[in-house]
């Protein structure tokens, strides 16, 4: 079983310049709610039991989000508004499933895993990536049968134009398992379009083995000076650690761009 997920929040959001530069990104209204709860709502749904969230001084306004109970109940008390008490309820109730945990220096995802260490109990545990937003499908839940199914790590996949490799991480596929589902050989970080092995890209969904800190431990920053999990993962695959590629069926959004981010409201508007 899979029951818990981490996702990193202590990135800069230098895409979303100049918002960025005085709000969290992963808290700007997507189709009128924060980004970020359609990512919880992902887990809950997915049968996730503990969040863990990783955040930086620079972003204390998620954490801020989930404990401002003087506000709501100053308020609650002044107007006995019952949807102003729902809205606490839910906040408390997610905030019963999340952990903070601290990466000061965004030294990158692989960095943010790393942070997390100390608190993963299980073999495995699941990683979101905020910006990437999947709706119509739980993709973490499919990815989790995946999981259950080859007993492997999965990380989910998505075909792209030759032309924008670089902007993703890139895998090396191998045998096909069925349908959505490849073993794969390798993954490269953002490489030239020369270079790249597939046109099949990481998309912000992870399952990992614990196994992986141990590679984190000693890994070095690599593409555009950051620690990137891809790294890890990579050492891991020539340790001959399973990796499978999830091709998921629900529609991507990528919310951290602004062309994307607007997009995303209007897409998730006509659901
Ligand atoms: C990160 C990962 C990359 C992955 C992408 C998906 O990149 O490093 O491998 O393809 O997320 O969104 P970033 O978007 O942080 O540049």
């Amino acid at each position: 079983m899979i029951k818990q997920a981490i996702i990193p929040l202590a990135g800069l959001g230098t895409r979303l310049l100049p918002l960025t530069s005085v709000f969290a990104k992963e808290l700007l209204p997507i189709n009128g709610k924060p980004g970020l709860e359609y990512i919880i709502n992902e887990c809950i749904d997915a049968g996730i039991k503990q969040i863990i969230f990783i955040i930086s001084k620079r972003k204390m306004m998620i954490k801020k989000y989930f404990y401002n109970d003087k506000f709501y109940k100053d308020l609650i008390k002044r107007k006995n508004d019952p949807k102003i008490k729902k809205e606490y309820q839910k906040i408390l109730k997610y905030r019963k499933m999340i952990k903070f945990v601290y990466q000061n220096d965004p030294k990158g995802t692989g960095d943010a895993v790393l942070k997390t260490k100390k608190y993963i109990k299980d073999k495995y545990f699941l990683m979101l990536l905020p910006d990437d937003l999947i709706i119509k499908k739980n993709c973490s839940k499919s990815m989790i049968q995946t999981h259950k199914k080859f007993k492997s790590s999965v990380m989910a996949s998505m075909s792209v134009n030759k032309k924008t490799v670089s902007r993703w991480g890139i895998y090396k596929l191998n045998k096909k398992l069925n349908t959505n589902d490849y073993l794969i050989r390798g993954v490269i970080e953002k490489p030239k379009i020369n270079d790249a092995p597939s046109n099949k890209a990481v998309i912000g969904r992870y399952i990992l083995p614990k196994k992986i800190f141990l590679k984190l431990k000693n890994l070095k920053p690599s593409k555009g000076g950051e620690i990137h999990i891809t790294d890890a993962i990579q050492l891991l695959i020539d340790d001959k650690e399973k990796f499978i590629a999830h091709n998921f069926t629900g529609k991507y959004l990528d919310c951290g761009t602004m062309d994307g981010y607007i997009n995303s409201s209007k897409e998730i508007a006509k659901l």
